[in-house]
C-alpha cells in the first residue's frame, strides 16, 4: 500500500492542536511574513475550531495510527466579485518527511470539496512569491496565480 492510501483526511479536533502548532512551525519557518508563536497558534486554531455554522474547517492528514502528518484550513467569505460565497485556504504544510507522495494534493480535494458544499465559487490562498516548491505544486494541480498584491496592516496584537 502507497504512504497516500494509508492517509485518511479528517476535521481536526482540539486533540490535534498541540501537532498542529508543530506543523504551523514548519510553515512559519518557511514564509518570511511570518514566525512562529506558540501561544498565537493556539489561539488561532482553538478560534477556528470554535467558529460557529460551520464557518470554518480545520482538515488533518492522518496515518494509519491516526498520527497527524499534514493540515490545511478553509474559511469562508462573501465575495462580491463572484456574488457568492468564497474560500479562502490557509496553513497547508505536509511534514517534511512525506511530502511528494499525493498528501497535500489530498487535503486541498478535501478543502475544495468543503467549500463548494458550503456554495463557494471560488478558492484562493496567499503563497510567499519565494517558496517555489509550493508555487510549483500549486501550479501542478491547476490553480493559476493572480495579479493581486497581498497588503496588510496591524491593529493591535491579538
Ligand atoms: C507545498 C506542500 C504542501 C506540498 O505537499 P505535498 O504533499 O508534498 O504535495 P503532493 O505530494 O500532494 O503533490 C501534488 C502534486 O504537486 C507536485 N509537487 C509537489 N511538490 C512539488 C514541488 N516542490 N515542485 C513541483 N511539483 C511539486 C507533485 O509532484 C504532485 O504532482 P502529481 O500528482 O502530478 O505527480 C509541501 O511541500 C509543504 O508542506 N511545504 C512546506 C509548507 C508550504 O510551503 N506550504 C504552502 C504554503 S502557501
Amino acid at each position: 500500500m502507497s504512504a497516500v492510501q494509508a492517509i485518511r483526511i479528517e476535521r481536526a479536533s482540539d486533540n490535534d492542536i498541540p501537532v498542529l502548532i508543530e506543523l504551523l512551525a514548519a510553515l512559519f519557518a518557511i514564509e518570511g511574513d511570518f514566525s512562529a508563536d506558540r501561544s498565537k497558534q493556539r489561539r488561532g486554531l482553538e478560534l477556528l475550531l470554535a467558529q460557529p455554522d460551520d464557518r470554518a474547517i480545520v482538515m488533518v492528514a492522518r496515518t494509519q495510527d491516526g498520527t497527524v502528518v499534514g493540515m490545511a484550513s478553509a474559511q469562508l467569505v462573501i465575495s462580491t466579485a463572484e456574488g457568492a460565497p468564497a474560500a479562502w485556504i490557509e496553513d497547508l504544510v505536509v511534514r517534511q518527511s512525506l511530502r511528494g507522495q499525493g498528501i497535500a494534493r489530498l487535503l486541498l480535494h478535501e478543502a475544495l470539496g468543503w467549500a463548494h458544499r458550503h456554495g463557494a465559487t471560488r478558492v484562493q490562498l496567499l503563497a510567499d512569491n519565494t517558496n517555489t516548491p509550493a508555487l510549483d505544486f500549486y501550479r501542478q494541480i491547476g490553480w493559476q496565480p493572480t495579479q493581486l498584491f497581498a497588503w496588510r496592516r496591524f491593529l493591535r496584537d491579538a
